[in-house]
């Protein structure tokens, strides 16, 4: 007997995918050509039908692509499009000799899934509610694991989201998956009931890292980070991860600003200078998002859409226009110089311990390194102790 229900409502799906694929002066900004020129291939995907909005926006020397469509995750068009927008970008950098011109393009070509080629992805499907604000955190200069103490405070520490506490759905908690990104394995734990275990796991930060969020309440999946390790794709250094996060907040999920709320806090993250640094994390609009000092510090920005029928809706054009909407700039303000002061604080501090632990990274986990070298100079010269 065929069962008549509800027809199911289609899931929109929003992609950011994200590259360095060279840049002004080192590893500091891409050129606007660069930009220029994603935006007009996302332009004419939307004039195809892949896209249904896209934005290009960067974070350091980072492209980011945000991309709304109904084709699903991990969908060959989408990604082909991503593709061609990065191919073409990294061509105008080495035309203009640019640094690091096509770095985070591994492949020769694409070859059905931008996965495993180099960019990073986060991917985020659900059925868009009647209002659904969305924020999109960019990070330059570290790894996905810089997410981790953020959204574990955001999800799991009333003390940073009172929702848990207050607001009857959020308080049913949440299921986080976690990855090691290492062995590349996989589970979902679930909080509050397992918020230590989940922690013990997570403050491993070289090893572990948040890829989704989802609702207990059945809001869907609330968060996404990108966790795609580009130098073990590479199996060499090529360049940082710069991760980021796509959220979904309100009514059942933390709001905006409880999502907001733990960069007010200084937090050090590992990626930075040569991929082998801790530094403090840098909260500023993608306008100021140049590393300025010592190839950083690390830095985070957060733009904010609402989803309008799987447009983006920003605040201008009042008409949804694919491709035009400009989002809120959550860490432009000067109420976030308080946390951009202590950042380099806490920066500078670190700083001091030159090439010392702990400001450079464990030695597992230093991405440039000329230990081996030396110890092979030093192979004759070693003697046992007594
Ligand atoms: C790149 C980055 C930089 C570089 C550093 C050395 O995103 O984080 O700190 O790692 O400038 O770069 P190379 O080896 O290219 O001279
Ligand atoms: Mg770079
Ligand atoms: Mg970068």
């Amino acid at each position: 007997m065929e069962i008549v229900g509800e027809p199911m409502a289609e899931k929109v799906t929003v992609s950011v995918i994200k590259a360095d694929v060279g840049s002004v002066c080192g590893h500091t900004r891409p050129h606007p050509s660069m930009i220029k020129e994603c935006d007009r291939i996302l332009k004419d995907g939307v004039k195809q039908g892949i896209l249904q909005d896209y934005y290009v926006t960067r974070v350091g020397d980072d492209i980011n692509l945000f991309m709304t469509h109904y084709k699903g995750e991990d969908n060959r068009d989408v990604h082909e499009l991503a593709w061609n927008a990065f191919y073409e970008a990294a061509r105008i950098a080495r035309k203009m000799h640019l640094y690091g011109a096509g770095q985070d393009l591994l492949a020769d070509s694409f070859s059905g899934n931008i996965k495993g080629a180099g960019p990073g992805s986060a991917e985020i499907s659900f059925e868009e509610r009647k209002s659904e604000p969305m924020m999109f955190f960019m990070a330059d200069k570290t790894e996905p694991s810089a997410y981790s103490l953020p959204l574990s405070r955001i999800f799991m520490d009333p003390f940073t989201t009172t929702g848990l506490v207050i607001d009857v759905r959020a308080k049913k908690g949440f299921d986080f998956e976690i990855h090691d990104v290492m062995n590349r394995k996989k589970t979902v734990m679930s909080a509050p009931e397992e918020s230590w275990n989940i922690l013990s796991l997570l403050g491993d930060t070289s090893r572990y890292a948040i890829k989704r969020v989802f609702s207990r309440a059945g809001i869907g999946t609330v968060a996404v980070v990108s966790t795609d390790k580009l130098n073990f794709t590479a199996g060499r250094y090529v360049g940082k991860d710069d991760p980021v996060c796509v959220v979904r907040a309100q009514s059942g999920l933390p709001s905006v600003g409880e999502y907001l709320q733990p960069f007010m806090n200084t937090m050090l993250v590992a990626g930075w200078m040569r991929g082998s640094h801790y530094g403090a994390f840098f909260p500023c609009s993608p306008e100021r998002s140049d590393p300025t000092y010592f190839d950083g510090p690390p830095r985070i920005c957060c733009l904010g859409f609402q989803l309008c029928d799987g447009k983006l809706q920003g605040l201008e054009p009042a008409d949804p226009t694919p491709g035009m909407h400009k989002p809120i700039d959550y860490f432009a303000g000067s109420e976030w110089n308080f946390a951009r002061m202590n950042a380099i604080k806490a920066s500078r501090f670190i700083r001091s311990h030159g090439p010392f632990m702990p400001a450079i990274l464990g030695p597992e986990e230093m991405e440039y390194t000329s230990k081996p070298e030396v110890l092979k100079e030093l192979e004759k010269r070693l003697e046992d102790l007594d």
